[in-house]
């Protein structure tokens, strides 16, 4: 709860179905309490009728919300400007209400870059190899792009890598089973597909040929540590783990609709590893 939310306060919430999962309240309500702000973020449970959830929310003064599945791709339909990130990652994540309409953008893109910087870690002229090729592969993927680094793709399917090259003109696209060996010519491998979460098998890859300077990170954040990082870790590659990019994409939402651009601190980060059962 915050500690002030007067009737003239900013509103903002998370559109999902279900959305008790969605670990955005906890997120904005820390930053709500922790800068002050008069406002208030509220999970927003919308099985069917997205449009008129959207509408609703405009005429109630909302600034705001958050998007999370099923209507992440719906979300297209509605807005009004649709920027760059979402295009080129084919879903929207964040809505901002302004006197252009309804805008909305992709962030994970930004919380994973946001990252690796955290880390230190710097991407332009670097070559990333990206393994998968889904959503969370897409928001990587332009992110690199973006920021000046060398992507090449690859998928257990390519030709789901190929889709991702051809929304993105300049990334390459290898065999699945030339994974281990690309290894050897790359600053930087990221898995962003489902391998090593709870319940999956783990990721089959053969570090080895990394040079000592590689960086690897896991979008993948149950567990933190998943066997791919344990394995990096062990062979003394420096690593980035998922709860980094979970934290740091609800920036822009926050700094959008509440004003401030909110600090990632080892509180928050501590709050969110508890609700991970950390
Ligand atoms: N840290 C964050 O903020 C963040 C953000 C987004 C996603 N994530 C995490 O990233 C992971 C992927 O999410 P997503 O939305 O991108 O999922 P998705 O769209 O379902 O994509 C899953 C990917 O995993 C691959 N895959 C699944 N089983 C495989 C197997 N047995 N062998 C080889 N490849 C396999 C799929 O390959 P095929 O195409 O061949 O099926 C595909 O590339 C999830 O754990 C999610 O929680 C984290």
């Amino acid at each position: 709860m915050t500690t002030k939310l007067t009737g003239a306060g900013r509103l903002a919430g998370v559109i999902g179905w279900p959305v008790t999962h969605s670990r955005s309240p906890l997120l904005h309500g820390y930053w709500l309490e922790r800068y002050g702000i008069d406002g208030a973020y509220v999970p927003l449970a919308a099985e069917r009728d997205f449009e008129g959830v959207v509408r609703g929310l405009r005429a109630a003064g909302f600034r705001g919300a958050n998007v999370t599945k099923p209507w992440k791709e719906a979300a297209f339909a509605l807005c009004d400007v649709v920027e760059t990130s979402a295009r080129r990652i084919g879903a929207i994540n964040t809505l901002v209400f302004d006197e252009r309409g309804v805008v909305g953008s992709n962030t994970d893109g930004f919380g994973f870059l946001a990252g690796l910087g955290e880390a230190g870690i710097a991407v332009s002229g670097q070559r990333a190899l990206v393994l998968g090729a889904g959503g969370g592969s897409r928001a990587v993927c332009h992110a690199l792009d973006e920021a000046g680094a060398h992507v090449t793709v690859t998928n257990r399917s390519r030709r789901r890598a190929e889709q991702v090259a051809e929304n993105l003109p300049g990334i390459a696209v290898i065999d699945w089973e030339r994974r281990s060996q690309a290894i050897g010519n790359c600053d930087l491998l990221v898995n962003t597909t489902s391998l090593g979460m709870a319940g999956s098998e783990p990721l089959d890859i053969d570090l080895s040929r990394g040079r000592a300077t590689l960086c690897v990170s896991d979008i993948v954040y149950v567990p933190l540590e998943t066997p791919l990082l344990r394995q990096a870790r062990q062979s003394g590659y420096k690593t980035v783990d998922g709860v980094a990019m979970l934290l740091h994409q609800a920036r822009p939402g926050f700094k959008a609709w509440f004003g401030v651009d909110p600090s990632v601190d080892d509180t928050l980060r501590s709050l969110v590893l508890a609700t991970l059962g950390r």
